[in-house]
C-alpha cells in the first residue's frame, strides 16, 4: 500500500472526543518503550510524525492519525510504567480500557512485544484482556535489528508456545518488524490494506 498522505488530527485521553468519522482504525499497543510511535512513523515513512523518545512514557494520550484520508493509526501511551503520574499505578490506564471497550471504529489492535525478551507477565495480561473484551488483534514483535534472524525465528516459535500454554487455540496474525530498518512495513500495511477491503 502506498501511503500518500499522513496527518495528525487530535490528541486526547477521552474516547468520546475521538473524531467522529466512521472510519475504520488501528491501535498501536504495547508496553512503554517498546516502539509504538517509531513504528507508526516507519509505516508512514514520516520522520517524526509520532513523538518518540528513549525513555518510557513519552506517548501519554490517545493520537489519532489519519491516512490516505480514509482510515486512521492510533498512537496510545504504554502500559508498564508509573513514573508519569500517581494515577499510572493501575495497571491500564482507564481512559485506554475505554478507548478498547468504546471505540467502534476500531478495526483491530496491533499489541507490540519487544522481540529481545522473553514472553512478560503484564502483555500475557492485557492480551488476555483483549480477548475477553473481543477486540481483534494482530502481534508485532519490535526490534528485530537487536537480534539475529536464527535468534528471531526461536523467540518468535517461543512466543506461540507461550500463548498456547496460556489457553489460545492458535497464534494470532504476527508480523517481525524494525524500525530503523523498515522490516516489516510491507507485511503490515499489505495486512491493513487487506482488512480495509472486507
Ligand atoms: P512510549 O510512547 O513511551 O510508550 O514508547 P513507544 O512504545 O512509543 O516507543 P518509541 O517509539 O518512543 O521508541 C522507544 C525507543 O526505542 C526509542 O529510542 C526508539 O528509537 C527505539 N526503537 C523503537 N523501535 C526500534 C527498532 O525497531 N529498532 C531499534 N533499534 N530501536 C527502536
Ligand atoms: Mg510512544
Amino acid at each position: 500500500m502506498k501511503i500518500n498522505t499522513a496527518e495528525f488530527v487530535i490528541s486526547n485521553s477521552d474516547v468520546s472526543k475521538c473524531p467522529r468519522e466512521p472510519l475504520p482504525e488501528y491501535a498501536f499497543i504495547g508496553r512503554s518503550n517498546v516502539g509504538k510511535s517509531s513504528l507508526i512513523n516507519m509505516l508512514t515513512d514520516r520522520k517524526s510524525l509520532a513523538k518518540t523518545s528513549g525513555r518510557p512514557g513519552k506517548t501519554q494520550l490517545i493520537n489519532h492519525f489519519k491516512i490516505n484520508e480514509n482510515w486512521f493509526l492510533v498512537d496510545l501511551p504504554g502500559y508498564g510504567y508509573a513514573r508519569v503520574s500517581k494515577q499510572t499505578k493501575q495497571t491500564f490506564q482507564a481512559f485506554i480500557m475505554d478507548y478498547f471497550e468504546q471505540r467502534e471504529q476500531l478495526v483491530c489492535a496491533f499489541v507490540l512485544i519487544d522481540i529481545r525478551l522473553e514472553a512478560q507477565k503484564i502483555d500475557l495480561e492485557f492480551i488476555t484482556y483483549l480477548g475477553e473484551t473481543e477486540v481483534p488483534f494482530c502481534i508485532v514483535f519490535t526490534k528485530a535489528d537487536k537480534i539475529s534472524r536464527g535468534k528471531v525465528d526461536q523467540h518468535v516459535a517461543a512466543y506461540r508456545q507461550k500463548l498456547l500454554a496460556n489457553n489460545w487455540a492458535e497464534m494470532p496474525p504476527h508480523f517481525v518488524t524494525s524500525a530503523t530498518e523498515s522490516t516489516g512495513r510491507e507485511q503490515l500495511l499489505g495486512y491493513i490494506d487487506e482488512v480495509n477491503q472486507t
